[in-house]
Formats: structure tokens, sequence, C-alpha cells
């Protein structure tokens, strides 16, 4: 794996070098770019949903630019970060390279997480990034207890979809999972919505409300443009009104070298634009054989084909149709070799919210902190609720394991 990484990484490294040539200065101000400059290094893969006016195909475009800028101190990157641009942990939009590190304290079964969590004062998350005068990173303290694990940037396509799936649809999928007679029993995932109200017509949340997630690896987030801000915070160090504060961190800094709030509510919205309309790459080489064995085998007991989305939804393209994003958006205990240690949102060590099966062709890394190369090898990691669906796709012929791959790679 680390091989794979460090290619792709060098990548990575060319695409940063030539945007930062093209990122302009100035505090609050957009990293100044000539429109349109990026676009040769936009890769296919993240292409707009059809139907979309040429205005707003600019508009993505203009998003999938500022995605990809590397942010510098005088931005207001800092004073911790691990990367400087979304694009550095979802490069075309797909898994990584770049990646983000998590601890947490358990118990002596080195998989529960401790009900003290005192021992990490600066949260769970290593940022090793320096700017504006930070000295000292947050990294893992030489301790047994404490679990540290990894998380790839995951695929960020046809996240719209997602975001538009209607909450009363994850619940009856919940409801209808718990009367099963199976171990297949989602967890709807409970958040609190901590950000503040962005006004822009996609969800009415308030500070504080009860909401459910259905972003990132633990479900613990409920819409884009709170992800954005919050990634902009917590990876990058750049505050926006959303989230208006730099994080702690050992040094005690406030504030960086862009005094105030970094980055304007225009920021979060460039690249929320962006993020709600990435297509689900076209499908090709799906067969009805390997549909078939798919529901046999009951990975669309978890991998739910299609979720209805919301009639109001403000773009028109994904409202009342149904969502053909492959996940249930629902937590499922996995078992204790995928278990990360974290209490995380509404999830536990061993909880994961089924992955959305979207552009999978791409991939070259699966699951959740990359482990596998392939998606045989992701079916086999599969345990907990998953464990006998994962053994009656290991007991099919391999003709039957082929075909059912082929469906898979072709989603
Ligand atoms: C240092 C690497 C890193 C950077 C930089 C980063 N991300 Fe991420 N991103 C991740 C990881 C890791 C996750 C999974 C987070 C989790 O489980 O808590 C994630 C999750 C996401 C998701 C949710 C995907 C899903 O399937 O639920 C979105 C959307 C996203 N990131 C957008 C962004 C945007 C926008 C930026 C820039 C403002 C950004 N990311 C910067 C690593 C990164
Ligand atoms: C009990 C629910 C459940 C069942 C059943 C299930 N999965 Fe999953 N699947 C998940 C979860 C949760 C993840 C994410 C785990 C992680 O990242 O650690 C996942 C991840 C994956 C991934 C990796 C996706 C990526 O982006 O890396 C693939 C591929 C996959 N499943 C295919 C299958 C197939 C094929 C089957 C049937 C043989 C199946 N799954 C059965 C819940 C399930």
């Amino acid at each position: 794996m680390g091989s794979t990484i460090s290619v792709v990484n060098m990548k990575i490294v060319f695409i940063i070098t030539a945007a930062a040539t093209l990122a302009g200065c100035g505090g609050s101000d957009p990293p100044a770019q000539p429109d349109g400059a990026l676009t040769t290094l936009t890769n296919a893969k993240d292409v707009p949903i059809d139907g979309l006016s040429a205005d707003d195909v600019a508009k993505f475009h203009k998003g999938d630019d500022l995605f990809d800028v590397p942010f510098r101190e005088v931005d207001g990157l800092g004073p911790l970060f691990i990367r400087s641009s979304c694009g550095a942990c979802h490069s075309d939009g797909l898994r990584g390279p770049g990646l983000v590190q998590k601890m947490s304290v358990v118990t002596a079964d080195g998989i529960t997480a401790s009900a003290d969590q005192s021992e990490l004062p600066f949260g769970h998350t290593l940022r090793q990034g320096l700017a504006a005068g930070a000295v000292t990173a947050i990294t893992a303290p030489m301790a047994g207890d404490v679990k540290v694990s990894i998380r790839i940037g995951p695929p960020v396509l046809g996240r719209g979809y997602i975001e538009a799936v209607d909450d009363s649809e994850i619940l009856r999928v919940a409801a209808a999972q718990a009367q099963r007679s199976d171990e297949i029993h989602g967890k709807v995932a409970r958040v609190t919505f901590t950000s503040v109200p962005s006004g822009d017509g996609f969800s009415t949340y308030q500070t504080n409300d009860a909401v459910i997630g259905r972003f990132a690896l633990k479900a613990r987030i409920a819409t884009l443009d709170d992800f954005s801000a919050d990634a902009f915070q917590g990876d990058m160090g750049l505050t926006t009104p959303m989230r208006p504060t730099e994080l702690p961190n050992p040094d005690g800094l406030t504030d960086d070298a862009d005094p105030g709030i970094d980055l304007d509510q225009e920021h979060i919205d460039r690249v929320t634009f962006y993020l709600r309309r990435i297509a689900i790459p076209q499908r090709t080489g799906m067969t009805e054989a390997g549909a078939k064995l798919f529901d046999q085998v009951q990975c669309s007991g978890c991998h739910v084909a299609s979720m209805h989305t919301r009639k109001d939804f403000p773009i028109p393209q994904l409202a009342d149709i149904d969502a053909p994003i492959y996940t249930d958006l629902l937590l499922h205990d996995m078992g204790d070799a995928l278990a990360d240690g974290m209490v995380d949102g509404g999830a536990d060590s061993r909880g994961w919210r089924t992955a959305p099966l979207i552009g999978l062709r791409f991939n070259t890394l699966f699951l959740h902190d990359g482990r596998a190369s392939s998606v045989a090898g992701a079916i086999a990691a599969h345990a907990g609720e998953a464990r006998a669906s994962a053994d009656a796709f290991a007991a099919l012929s391999q003709t039957d394991r082929d075909t059912l791959i082929a469906f898979v790679e072709a989603l």
C-alpha cells in the first residue's frame, strides 16, 4: 500500500505545484486565478450532472478549481493543518492520496473507546502541518492504550445524490432492516448540527438541531456545505463563517497569519456548488446476472441500489428520483478487525456507514483505510453484520464470484 500511495503522491505534487503558480494572493479573497485556468488539470472522472445550464457548468468548474487550489499561510492556513488543498486528499474526486490519522484511547480489548479520553486534550485528529508561528504538532502520545488509525480521503463523486435522499427514506430502510431475521440491522446516524445555517435552501437546520448524519465514514455530518466548512477548518486550519474558530492546539494559538475569519461564505458556496453536482460516472457493463448475485448474497442488504430523494431538493435533476447510490446511509457493525477505537458522531468503534458504491472502477484502494487493493479483498474484510454475506460470496463458484465482482466494478 505504501508504494501505491507514494506513486500517486508524485502526481499530486505536480498538480499542486502547477496550481500554486496560478493561485493568487490576498487575505480572505479567493485565491485569484484566470477563469478555467485549471480545467486542463480537471480529470473527466468528476464531471457535472447532465442538464446544467452553461452558467452552472462554469460555476461547477470554478468550484472544482477551488477544490484543487493549495491555500497558503497568507490565506489563513493553520496554525495547524493536515494538507493545504481539498484535492490533495480527494484527487479527481477519488480516494486519496492524502489521508487523516485518528487516535483514540481504548480499553484493554484494544478496540473499545475508553470513557476517559483526557490523554488527548487536543482531540482525536493528528495534525502535523505547522504554519503561522505554530511549533507543536498534534501527535499521538506514546502510550499503549492509544489506538491510531487512518482514513484515506474517500471519493466525493455523486455526493449531491446522497444529500438529496429524503430523511424518511433512511428511516424506512432502517425500520425494514430491524425486522430482518439475519444480522443486518443498520443504525440511523443521529448527530447534532453544530454549524450555523448557511441559508442556501438545501436544509433548514439550526445550530444544535438533532439531525440524521450521512457524510463522512461514520456519517457524522448532515449536509455538504457543513462538510466543506468542517474540512476547511479541520483539515486545513481555515476558518469560515460556518466554523469561525481555530481548533485547539498545543501552542494555544487562536489565530493565524490572516487575522479573524479566514475565508468568506463564498468559498464554501463555490466548493459546495461543485460537490453537489458531481455526476455518478456512467455505469457500463452491469449485467443482470451480476445484479442477481448481488441480491442473492445480500450485498444489497446494506448496499441498497437506490434511495428516493426529496421532492423539494433545490437541484431539479436530483429531486424526487431513485438515486442509484448503492448505500443505505446507515451505520453497521463491521467487526473487530475494521474497528478503529473511535466514538465518532453516532457511531462506535466497529460502526461504519455503508460505503456508497460509486465509480469503483477508478479506485485502487478500498475500505476506509485503503487496506484492500481489490473489490475481492474488500469483500473478504467484511465481518460483523456483513459476515454472512461475505461468507456467501466466498461460497460462490469462481465464475459467479467473477460475475459479481465485474458487476461491482461497473458501479
Ligand atoms: C487531509 C486530507 C483531507 C483534506 C485536505 C480534505 N479532506 Fe475531505 N475527507 C477526508 C477524510 C479522511 C474524510 C472522511 C472523514 C471522516 O470520516 O471523518 C473526508 C470526507 C469528505 C467528504 C464526505 C464524503 C462522504 O462520502 O461522506 C466530503 C464531501 C469532503 N471530504 C470534502 C472535502 C472538501 C470540500 C475539502 C476541502 C475544503 C476536503 N474534503 C479536504 C480527507 C480530507
Ligand atoms: C452489513 C452491511 C454490509 C453488507 C452486507 C455488505 N457491505 Fe460492503 N460495505 C459495508 C460497509 C459499512 C463498508 C465500509 C467499510 C469500511 O470502509 O471499513 C463497505 C465497503 C464495501 C466496499 C469498499 C468500497 C470502497 O469505496 O472502498 C465494497 C467494494 C463493498 N463493500 C462491496 C460489498 C459486496 C460486493 C457485498 C456483498 C458480498 C457487500 N459489500 C456486503 C457494509 C456492507
